[in-house]
């Protein structure tokens, strides 16, 4: 049986049993029941740490990625420590200030923002829109003209820089929808420019992907975006930030050797030195290497199947509590949440949904019985936000760790109010 622990070190052995800090895992599943989401408030702080000491010579804005996990409880773990936000929806923003965060400090990133959307950021007064087209431009001045509002931006250019990670999560290349194509970049810029009534240009932003593990894709787009800041600084535009993005991985498997923070950082500040930019403002829209290894999904065996070609441990969370081994064919850790000696099987591990694609680790050597837990490892980030109810499956609870104690963050639904939004048809109809 693998045990290895990609998590942080809040995620630890104590006498043959997984703990989250100093509560043991087990406690909490019996308590509270599986499919659970559980969080160390310790690890996240580290992870911001290991931001801010990286930033600390620079001027700099770290922006929490709230699409990672936007749970307010977390949200407002991040104001706390004083971070900004990097939002993709109005839905978003309202958490933000629902959670105490600071909207001055929110960058506001998408290729779909609606009027509503950006009226709402303008009203709530946001430090920066992350525009990422011609059209989102003629939209975003004509509001912030009609409202009286000067709107602070920034374009998202796509560098066409590969980040070599999976497909679904590459997002810097020429073939993918975001952004504004790198050489159209300098024509918006300009035209931008000829509105300083309803817009300020404040900086230069470039996303390339997610689950990034070598430091170079990153280097690569800040030089074509320096490239950029040089033509447009010989046309009187200057720039006040460059936001990086996020995307720095961490590590899911034995033997990953993702990036820290600080080596991600040293190295563009080199780069931004040696190119005369070195008094910009960094910005990081960081999510997975803040929340991602922060967090756990515990599961129960609720049977194991023996196969003719394959064994199946079948437990109960599924692909609607966690989707991406289904969605990316992810590799995440699972570790049995109790480890017992003793003789392994190789299983399938997968979910109660009617999918195939419902599995979330294949070939897999445990020695588990029914009822045991398990635990999902590195879990996190994109787990609860991209959670469904595919199935008329309710979604998970949350627990937040700190030391010795925890607290519920989020209850488990229940089945009334999972389709109390819905509406029978009248006699009349
Ligand atoms: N900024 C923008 C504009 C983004 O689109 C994203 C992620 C981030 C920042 C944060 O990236 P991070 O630091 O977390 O890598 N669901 C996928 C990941 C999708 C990422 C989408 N955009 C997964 O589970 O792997």
């Amino acid at each position: 049986m693998n045990l290895y622990l990609p998590n942080s070190a809040q995620f630890h052995w104590v006498e043959g049993q997984l703990f989250c800090d100093a509560v043991p895992l087990k406690l909490l599943a019996n308590k509270y029941g599986t499919p659970l989401y559980v969080y160390s408030y310790t690890a996240i702080q580290s992870a911001v740490d290991s931001y801010k000491s990286a930033l600390k010579d620079t001027e700099h804005l770290l922006c929490y990625a709230m699409k990672a996990n936007s749970n307010l409880a977390v949200v407002q773990i991040m104001a706390h420590l004083g971070t900004g936000f990097d939002i993709v929806s109005g839905g978003e923003l309202a958490r933000v200030i629902a959670a105490g965060g600071d909207p001055k400090k929110v960058i506001y990133s998408g290729v779909g923002k609606t009027v509503e959307e950006i009226e709402q950021a303008l009203n709530a007064d946001i430090l920066c829109f992350n525009v990422e087209s011609a059209q989102e431009l003629e939209r975003i001045i004509q509001i912030a003209k009609r409202m009286g509002r000067l709107a602070r931006i920034s374009f998202r250019v796509n560098p066409d820089v590969d980040p070599h990670t999976h497909p679904y999560i590459s997002t810097g290349l020429k073939q993918n929808k975001f952004g504004v194509a790198y050489e159209e970049a300098v024509r918006l810029y300009l035209h931008a420019a000829e509105f300083p009534e309803a817009v300020k240009i404040t900086g230069m932003d470039c996303h390339i992907g997610s689950q990034i593990t070598t430091i170079e894709p990153f280097v690569d787009a800040c030089k074509k975006m320096l490239d950029l800041a040089d033509i447009l600084k010989t046309k009187g535009i200057f720039l006040d930030h460059l936001d990086f993005g996020g995307g720095l991985g961490i590590n899911y498997e034995e033997g990953d050797h993702a990036p820290s923070p600080s080596e991600l950082v040293s190295a563009l500040h080199a780069v931004m030195q040696e190119r005369d930019y070195g008094d910009l403002t960094m910005v990081f829209e960081a999510g997975r290497s803040i929340i991602g290894n922060a967090g756990v999904l515990l599961t129960e065996v609720e049977y194991l199947k023996v196969g003719e070609e394959k064994n199946f441990c079948i437990v109960d969370a599924g692909m609607n509590d966690m989707i991406r081994p289904a969605l990316y064919q992810s590799w995440m850790q699972v570790v049995p949440v109790t480890p017992r000696e003793g003789e392994e099987t190789v299983y399938d591990i997968v979910g109660p949904v009617c999918e195939t694609g419902d599995w979330i680790g294949k070939d897999r050597s445990l020695n588990v019985e029914q009822g045991d837990f398990l635990a999902v490892l590195s879990a996190g980030a994109y787990g609860m936000t991209m959670s469904s109810h595919y199935n008329t499956r309710v979604k998970p609870p949350e627990i937040m760790v700190r030391g010795d104690h925890y607290q519920v963050i989020r209850e488990r639904e229940s089945m009334p109010k999972l389709f109390s939004s819905e509406v029978m048809l009248s006699k009349e109809f």
